[in-house]
């Protein structure tokens, strides 16, 4: 593999007032969800049956996923993170990977991946080469039946495929960050949280353990929350001399190490503490809505703004301060953390006051 991960990444560039929010927060990471669709039906996230699709038509295209990247980066944007869905089931996920690496050019850092790794390692060597840096990877087990059971599909050994891989690919020299996402549910996996920590001690590897979230669909249930602080019970029942360490400034997780281990661990503690103060992410869906806050419905169309400009052709001044404005105008809507016994208790409730 030709280029180190210091290649693949350009240089810092300034803010703009674009990015920054009504409580001063800065929004340097774009997160975009390239489709709705999903190999896997996790039970924590989907039903069986899937979720209803939006009409294509209505889906970003990629020229204009593309462009939106463009703009977002040349207002200060650093890091991109495309998500789903599942990503790779897009069809032309590689290429679109290899227009928006191009912007490392101009100021894009880091282009990342949050995908469940099941079809990942037929593509991945083309996304190294198109610029990605890192993948945060959906596994809650690390049993092949146990998989079946929470994502309702086959497919664990061809998980495992891509996390060798990308090891791999680490060992000569790509430097692709690799996190492994875990979200722990009583009586289902809560198990498997030590063999999980077991897989930090000689792969430089960072498993997140991310407390189960209600979403609407997901037939929240409050009983199979498992909890941070139960998480870290049970490390320490283990792993006595457990570390906090320290993370990135915007990290929504909170970072461990058993010392003498290569990886890491993360906690993502939606239910329990929130993270809403360093928040940093932007958030576009694949039907083109600029979201600020994963809890929030507060949507505005910057497919509808770029759809008023010919595709393809460079945005105009009047759409650029179309997107500017819609962009500007969001407001930071969780500032100082809203209480999370209040999320704990009664997720309606939190849906009332922040939606
Ligand atoms: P990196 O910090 O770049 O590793 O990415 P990430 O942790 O934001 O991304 P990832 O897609 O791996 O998401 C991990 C978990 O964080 C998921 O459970 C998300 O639902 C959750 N998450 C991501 N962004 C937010 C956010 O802004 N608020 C909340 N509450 N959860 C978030
Ligand atoms: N609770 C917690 N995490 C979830 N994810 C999806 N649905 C939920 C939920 N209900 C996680 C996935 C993936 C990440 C992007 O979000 O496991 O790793
Ligand atoms: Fe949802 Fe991700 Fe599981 Fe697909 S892999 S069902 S998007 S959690």
């Amino acid at each position: 593999l030709s280029k180190s991960r210091k290649d693949r990444l350009g240089d810092a560039r300034p803010f703009s007032d674009f990015l920054t929010d009504t409580f001063h927060r800065q929004h340097d990471y774009l997160r975009i969800s390239v489709t709705e669709r999903c190999n896997l039906r996790c039970v924590y996230c989907m039903p069986e049956e899937g979720v209803p699709l939006s009409p294509s038509k209505s889906l970003l295209t990629t020229p204009e996923i593309v462009m939106l990247s463009s703009l977002f980066v040349s207002q200060g944007v650093t890091k991109i993170r495309l998500t789903g869905g599942e990503p790779t089931v897009r069809r032309d996920i590689v290429p679109l990977m290899q227009q928006i690496g191009s912007l490392r050019a101009h100021g894009l850092r880091e282009l990342c991946l949050t995908t469940n790794g099941l079809s990942l390692h037929r593509k991945l060597d083309a996304m190294v080469e198109a610029g990605l840096t890192g993948v945060n990877l959906s596994l809650d087990t690390l049993d092949p039946w146990q998989f079946q059971l929470m994502t309702r599909r086959a497919g664990f050994s061809a998980v495992q495929k891509t996390i060798d891989r990308i090891l791999e690919l680490n060992r000569a020299g790509a430097f692709i960050k690799l996190k492994i996402n875990c979200v722990v549910m009583r009586g289902l996996n809560d198990r498997e949280i030590l063999p999980f920590v077991e897989l930090t001690r000689d792969k430089d590897i960072e498993v997140r353990f991310i407390e189960y979230m209600p979403f609407d669909g997901n037939k929240w249930s409050k009983g199979k929350m498992f909890s941070y602080q139960e998480m870290l019970d049970v490390i320490r029942s283990r792993y006595p001399d457990l570390e906090r360490s320290v993370g990135h400034k915007n990290d929504t997780s909170k970072t461990y190490q058993v010392p003498g281990f290569v990886g890491k661990l993360g906690f993502i503690t939606s239910m329990t503490h929130n993270f809403c103060a360093t928040c940093n992410r932007l958030r576009i869906t694949s039907d083109g809505n600029l979201k600020v806050c994963l809890f929030g419905n507060a949507e505005v169309s910057v497919r509808d703004i770029l759809r008023k400009v010919n595709q393809g052709e460079p945005i105009d001044q009047e759409a650029f301060e179309a997107l500017r404005q819609a962009a500007a105008d969001r407001t930071g809507v969780l500032p100082r953390g809203y209480p999370p016994q209040l999320i704990a208790a009664n997720y309606e409730e939190l849906l009332k006051v922040i939606g």
